[in-house]
């Protein structure tokens, strides 16, 4: 065959699996990356330079964020209702007590908000700017790097009473956990793989000090918690203590670096949360865990993918929701 006959043919054969591959994005949940190439091509650059700016200010703030997505996903999809601020006639998702005062990193969407409006007014959601910015912490924290399909809308309903019926409790055990994703569509497998994001940021002595003192009746420590480690957390999480400023981080060895530390710490018994520690009492989650303990790269290939399929649940896109212009506020 000569070379002419082949060109058309190629190109035909391309023009066949574009079709499909989006068709398939279609079918999916009709988000895209690069979604704004087009409508706003600074997007993902300005969101990228306010994370930054921030992270570099406070470290802090990438845990914080990464953990915001997650709460805005698993509340109403991903449609930036996290964001919301009460009105005199509504309390909104971030007033309860799995969100005040621990989520952190409101005004960095607030200020990536603000320029995209001026650069390019009305066009990109809050929930693509989360979800961004989520990303972008992962990276700055030296994590995998991945790309967001985009095209989220936002929201009109932020409802305090829904958040305790939909994010996970720090004293769940695996099978509540595993229902609580399956509720989102989400596996089993995934869930221990997002639980790796405690490799990054911090709890509050509040979180943990059921396991510390007078743990189910015992007037000890979770015996499943190593004893060391205990007397440890004991000392920075003393018995009593109203002082709901105290925090202790997540994986004390590198609590700003996306590792799989988290899963070694686990395996070690040094999991920081109930949460955590329970995913060792099944034969599936604790053989996943030390599986990703062990292996430098499986879990940095699993957990963008995972992220990516958590951008996804229950999204608005389309004309569903509107482009909020201010993340605070429905328009
Ligand atoms: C599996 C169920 C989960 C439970 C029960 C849970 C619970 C918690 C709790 C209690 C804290 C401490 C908050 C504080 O007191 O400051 C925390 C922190 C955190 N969580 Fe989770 N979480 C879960 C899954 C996830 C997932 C899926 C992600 C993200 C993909 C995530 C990301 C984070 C991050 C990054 C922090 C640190 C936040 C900061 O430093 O500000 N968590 N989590
Ligand atoms: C988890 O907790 C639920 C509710 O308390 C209980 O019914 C279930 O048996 C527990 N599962 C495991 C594996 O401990
Ligand atoms: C808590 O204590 C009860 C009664 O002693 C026991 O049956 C149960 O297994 C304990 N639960 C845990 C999580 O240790």
């Amino acid at each position: 065959m000569s070379l002419k006959m082949h060109i058309p043919f190629a190109r035909m054969l391309l023009a066949l699996i574009f079709t499909l591959s989006c068709l398939s994005v279609q079918i999916e949940a009709q988000l895209q990356v690069g979604f704004y190439r087009q409508s706003c091509p600074s997007a993902e650059r300005i969101v990228r330079e306010e994370v930054r700016k921030a992270f570099f200010r406070d470290r802090g703030i990438a845990p914080g964020l990464v953990r915001m997505h997650f709460h805005d996903c698993f509340v109403r999809g991903c449609d930036a209702s996290i964001l919301i601020d009460s009105t005199p006639s509504n309390k909104a998702e971030k007033e309860s007590p799995a969100n005040k005062p621990s989520l952190r990193g409101f005004e960095v969407i607030d200020n990536a908000k603000t320029r995209l409006e001026a650069q390019c007014n009305g066009v990109v959601s809050c929930a693509d700017i989360l979800a961004f910015a989520a990303r972008d912490s992962v990276a700055l924290t030296l994590g995998p790097t991945y790309t967001v399909p985009a095209g989220r809308r936002d929201g009109r309903v932020s409802l305090v009473s829904e958040v305790l019926q939909n994010v996970p409790g720090f004293t769940f055990n695996v099978s509540q956990l595993t229902q609580s994703f399956a509720n989102k569509q989400m596996t089993q497998e995934e869930m221990v793989t997002l639980s790796g994001a405690h490799t990054i940021g911090r709890s509050h002595c509040t979180s943990i000090t059921n396991r510390l003192y007078n743990f189910n009746g015992t007037r000890g420590p979770d015996p499943t918690l190593d004893s060391r480690y205990a007397r440890q957390l004991q000392r920075q999480c003393p018995q009593g203590s109203t002082d709901s400023s105290l925090v202790i981080p997540m994986d004390p060895r590198s609590p700003f670096i996306t590792d799989r530390n988290y899963y070694q710490d686990v395996l070690a018994n040094r999991g920081l949360l109930t949460s955590d520690q329970t995913l060792l009492i099944d034969s599936n989650t604790a053989n996943q865990v030390a599986q990703n303990a062990r292996s430098p790269f499986l879990w940095m290939r699993k957990f963008p993918a995972a992220m990516v399929k958590m951008g996804r649940i229950n999204v608005l896109t389309g004309t569903d929701g509107e482009i909020r212009k201010n993340c605070r506020v429905i328009n």
